[in-house]
């Protein structure tokens, strides 16, 4: 993979980026709309600066298998709102209290704690809004309803929101490599898999195999995904991050590097990527930009 500018990784980041923008964008009440101020967060806390990575993952999974990207703006949008608000609410006080996120005060930081639970919880609302509703996903009823129960199941106590209580439990233990692998499997990976799932669920007449092959995949990129944002959290820096370096370390979290050591949580990360390209092996050169991005998460410094 090349990935200095121009490369055609890059061109395809920024066209699904852009994409996705749009949207976000169309799909978020303005802020002239009463509650206003509810708005004004939703908007701050999704808009601008993200990397985008879930709806792109959507949108990769989908070319792999055909579909347009004119069809998958719906979901790429629904898997975008509900991470948007996952940190917004990973963001409270409660949680890992954190005063920036993207570069920017964090939407507790600007709005207040009470308007940044509500922008969490209208955020999710919305995810399913879309799925519910967008005309331009082309699917039938029975798709549309698969995708829902995909996304709801991924958030919830059996994903995301469990992966999260995890989290919380955690701090100050040290769990083992199991643990730790359940924990980061739920909090980021099973978002990260419902991405993948929603652009494959967008094509028709897959073969099982194909389906199987790219499920893996997404399984191993979504832990790698938190294996790196453990890595960076110990090596990389406010800055580029947009949110506080050291964080973890700082709160007692157990992560990849306090268990393992950064040399081997970075061969963990990379024995994942090659374990993720692997399945992708029956997929045609269409999935290029999924096998971009395997390399794109295990290497970012963002
Ligand atoms: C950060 O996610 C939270 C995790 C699940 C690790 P991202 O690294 O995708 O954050 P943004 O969307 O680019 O800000
Ligand atoms: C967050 O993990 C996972 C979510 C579900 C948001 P982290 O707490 O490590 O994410 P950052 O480092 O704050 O972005
Ligand atoms: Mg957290
Ligand atoms: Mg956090
Ligand atoms: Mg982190």
């Amino acid at each position: 993979m090349k990935t200095e500018a121009g490369s055609p990784f890059d061109a395809y980041l920024e066209n699904c980026r852009e994409r996705v923008e749009t949207a976000l964008e169309q799909a978020l009440p303005m802020e002239s709309v009463q509650p206003g101020e509810l708005h004004a967060a939703m908007r701050y806390a999704t808009l601008g600066n993200g990397k985008r990575v879930r709806p792109v993952l959507a949108y990769a999974a989908g070319r792999a298998l055909g579909v347009e990207p004119e069809r998958l703006d719906g979901p790429a949008t629904a898997v975008e709102l509900i991470h948007a608000y996952s940190l917004v609410h990973d963001d409270l006080p409660a949680m890992d209290d954190d005063d920036m996120r993207r570069n920017r005060p964090s939407c507790h930081r600007a709005f207040g704690e009470a308007t940044a639970i509500l922008t969490g919880d209208a955020l999710q609302a919305l995810a399913f809004r879309v799925l519910a509703r967008d005309k331009t996903m082309e699917v039938d009823a029975a798709i549309r309803i698969e995708m829902i129960e995909t996304v709801a199941t991924a958030s919830g106590s059996r994903g995301m929101a469990g992966g999260q209580a995890l989290d919380l439990a955690a701090v100050g233990k040290e769990l083992n490599l199991a643990e730790l692998e359940n924990m980061h499997i739920h909090k980021t990976g099973a978002l990260i898999r419902a991405s993948v799932r929603l652009g494959a669920l967008s094509a028709h007449g897959v073969s099982e195999d194909l389906l199987q092959g790219m499920d893996h995949y997404a399984k191993c990129i979504g832990l790698a995904f938190q294996v790196r944002d453990d890595i960076l959290d110990v090596e990389g820096n406010s800055e580029t991050l947009g949110k506080t370096q050291g964080k973890d370390q700082a709160a007692h979290k157990p992560t990849y590097p306090s268990l393992l050591g950064l040399e081997e949580s970075k061969k963990m990360a990379e024995r994942l990527c090659s374990e993720a390209l692997e399945s992708l092996q029956l997929l045609d050169p269409r999935a290029d930009p999924l096998r971009w991005l395997a390399r794109y998460i295990v290497e970012r410094s963002r």
